[in-house]
């Protein structure tokens, strides 16, 4: 048996490992605030030390109390395994489930360096978004499923394993939870509290459920959204060439941004404050140029302007001054959004402008409540710079970040007159709900566990096919997004947009899962594909997500502050078929704010993996157009009647309309 495979089977080593120096090189998490009691300090000390045998208490005390006092957080450092942290072609885990080994090559690749924010901490996007809370949990949990067999499920409370309890084969293989709290204790501040005592993480969305697979899957998503937005705004059927899309963030999934901007045809400048962050992204050619002087950030863009160039800049520096900056020297923005992560406002997700980096990072520790001041200060500012453009005519959405919500709460001018709604749409409001997700449409995706591109090439030319055919037949309403996936998967290849596992995603209807989901099970079966396939989604999807300043922005009844649809989705997938599922509190927009879920499935080919696949994947998606259809959707009724007649199984209740002119009748004065 090789090292690595020794290492993971051992679980957390019984001979305490070296320290590990910290390497500066690499992206760290900010240090988080110091909001523990001395007794509650003692207590998260005495939670880390409950995973380790009490021969080495003496020694890992002092170290953990000095990680809580230094970072904010017990990561364990030490423990951190030396071997190489990416996803392995599915026969080199130990094991003897294909659907264990298959979490495992998901797990390697949320932590992957190239993928992961903050890989030393776990964290695989947005700022906190974490697969676990500690390196003793990683350890625990890669042992477990190498040990586990398909009769038993393992049982995850937010990056802790509870234990390997016994199921049957048809039941998920991994059961997650993150998050999950007595709602009154949902705040920021008891994120902090608890997460700090090691009781609870923030699992982001795709971070805590092992489906993440980097940028890609939000520059698919960012492209279909900016293409979409491109078209409200034409006046003429034109197209985005020569027109500006000003954003910011070069982060986990803002750094998608440039990279759609290209794909969609636009001049886009992207504001980053983190040097690191903007390195990373030009190294990986997902930004053509960087830019850190104002003026010649503006004469570029003229350039640009004139010449109609399809370029991509970062603008090394706070988004503020590019707002303010481009008012004043009269540059037209035509797309505006923000993709600062404002769902994490006090710790880090969002730096104040005129204050350097690296001030800001020790005030958000050492002056909290100042910190917060200058964050809000600067959300009026650029609220206040926007809306000077948006009155020259520009669009501007808000990209699921919070950023209207936290400007609201800083006292921004950003209401509606009405007092209740904000000045400008969420990008699902006006984008993404209607056209896509009341249709069915959502961010399915998939990864080949051989690890190999030629197998992904293979998933490629089939996806492709079989999106070709169902165009054909398709009623027009859904005619666009077919032909924008087409597309979107006949150049997937060529702009290279993997990173770390070998995976693609497409946005696609529950039929159009289905066929391929099904298609790539025969082509295990036929050994055209060499090793199983896990199907999974963003949980910024159809049904997934209960969010109502994103993902169900656009329900209007009244039921958009309600989780039900979520909570149902998760408990329906598990006994469907998922390989795994997982529900979250908070994701995108922040802790407290939204509740979403997603599951794992793995194809190995087999007669069951397509039983499970049909009834699973089928119930994913329909679930939330039904939802979307009795929050009186068009567009989903429109879908849910389609689903209705092609599944005689399917009965959903619909909504009766009330006519508008009889309800104001009996509410005149
Ligand atoms: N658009 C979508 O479809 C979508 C989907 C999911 C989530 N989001 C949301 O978008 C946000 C960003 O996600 P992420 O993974 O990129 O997070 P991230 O934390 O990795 O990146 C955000 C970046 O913004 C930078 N930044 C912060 N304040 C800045 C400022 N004032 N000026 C310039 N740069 C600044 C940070 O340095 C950071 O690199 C999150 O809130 C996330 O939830 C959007």
């Amino acid at each position: 048996m090789n090292n690595f495979k020794k290492q993971i089977i051992q679980g957390i080593p019984d001979a305490l490992p070296n320290t590990q120096a910290y390497n500066n090189n690499i992206n760290h998490a900010p240090k988080r605030k110091d909001i523990l009691s001395e007794d509650e300090k003692k207590l998260a000390l005495k939670n880390a030390l409950r995973y380790f045998d009490a021969k080495h208490h003496a020694v890992l005390l002092p170290e953990f109390k000095s990680e809580l006092e230094t970072y904010g957080r017990i990561y364990m450092y030490r423990f951190r395994p030396d071997y190489e942290m990416y996803a392995r072609p599915i026969d080199e885990y130990p094991g003897t489930s294909s659907q264990t080994k298959s979490v495992m090559h998901m797990i390697q690749n949320n932590l992957n360096p190239v993928v992961a924010q903050h890989p030393h901490e776990l964290i695989t996007y947005g700022g906190n978004g974490a697969a676990f809370q500690n390196w003793a949990q990683y350890l625990l949990v890669m042992k477990y499923l190498a040990e586990m067999t398909d009769e038993q499920t393992l049982i995850m409370y937010s990056g802790h394993p509870l234990g390997i309890f016994p199921s049957n084969k048809n039941a998920p293989r991994v059961v997650v939870t993150n998050g999950m709290m007595i709602p009154n204790y949902s705040k920021q501040d008891d994120w902090e509290k608890f997460n700090a005592l090691g009781v609870t993480q923030y699992g982001q969305m795709t971070a805590g459920s092992y489906m993440y697979i980097g940028p890609q899957g939000i520059v698919h998503g960012t492209t279909i959204t900016v293409l979409n937005a491109g078209r409200k705004i034409a006046k003429h059927n034109e197209n985005l060439s020569g027109k500006l899309f000003l954003t910011s963030g070069l982060g986990g999934m803002s750094g998608a941004q440039p990279k759609a901007g290209n794909i969609a045809g636009c001049i886009t400048v992207c504001a980053e404050v983190n040097l690191k962050a903007v390195n990373t992204r030009h190294s990986q050619g997902w930004v053509d140029e960087v830019i850190s002087d104002l003026d010649e950030l503006v004469t570029r863009v003229q350039k640009a302007k004139e010449t109609k160039e399809i370029v991509s800049i970062a603008y090394h520096g706070n988004i503020v001054s590019v707002w303010e900056k481009f008012d004043t020297e009269n540059i037209f923005v035509d797309l505006g959004s923000d993709q600062t992560s404002l769902h994490n406002p006090w710790a880090g997700g969002y730096y104040p402008v005129d204050i350097s980096y690296e001030d800001a990072n020790d005030m958000m520790v050492d002056q909290p409540e100042l910190f917060k001041e200058k964050v809000q200060a600067s959300l009026r500012r650029q609220a206040e710079a926007i809306n000077k453009h948006t009155s020259k005519g520009t669009y501007f959405f808000d990209y699921g970040n919070a950023f209207l919500l936290e400007a609201s709460r800083a006292g921004a001018d950003i209401m509606a007159d009405n007092g209740i709604d904000f000045k400008y749409a969420s990008y699902v409001q006006d984008i993404m709900g209607p056209m896509c997700f009341d249709y069915g449409f959502g961010p399915f995706r998939w990864v080949c566990t051989s690890a190999n591109p030629e197998d992904l090439a293979t998933t490629d030319s089939i996806a492709c096919e079989i999106l070709e055919k169902m165009m054909k037949d398709s009623p027009k309403e859904i005619k666009q997004q077919m032909s924008d996936n087409i597309q979107w998967i006949k150049g997937a290849q060529e702009n290279k947009l993997v990173v770390g596992s070998q995976a693609r995603i497409l946005y696609a209807d529950a039929e159009g899962r289905i066929k391929i989901a099904q298609a790539f099970n025969n082509a295990i079966a036929e050994g055209k594909i060499t090793a199983p396939i896990v199907l999974g989604r963003d949980h910024h999807d159809v049904s997934g997500t209960d969010s109502p300043y994103r993902e169900t922005s656009n329900i209007y009844d009244g039921s958009q502050f309600t989780a039900d649809m979520a909570i149902q989705n998760v408990i329906g997938d598990s006994f469907r078929g998922a390989t795994w599922v997982s529900i979250h509190n908070g994701g995108g927009v922040g802790w407290g704010e939204v509740i979403n879920g997603g599951f794992g499935m793995v194809l190995d080919g087999t007669k069951e993996a397509e039983q499970r696949l049909k009834a699973m994947l089928f119930w994913d998606v329909n679930n939330g157009i039904a939802r979307r259809s009795w929050a009186r959707n068009d567009e989903a009724i429109f879908a849910i009647k389609r689903a209705m007649e092609a599944e005689p199984n399917l009965t959903v209740t619909l909504p009766n309309m009330v006519n508008d002119k009889l309800l104001e009748k009996f509410f005149k004065a």
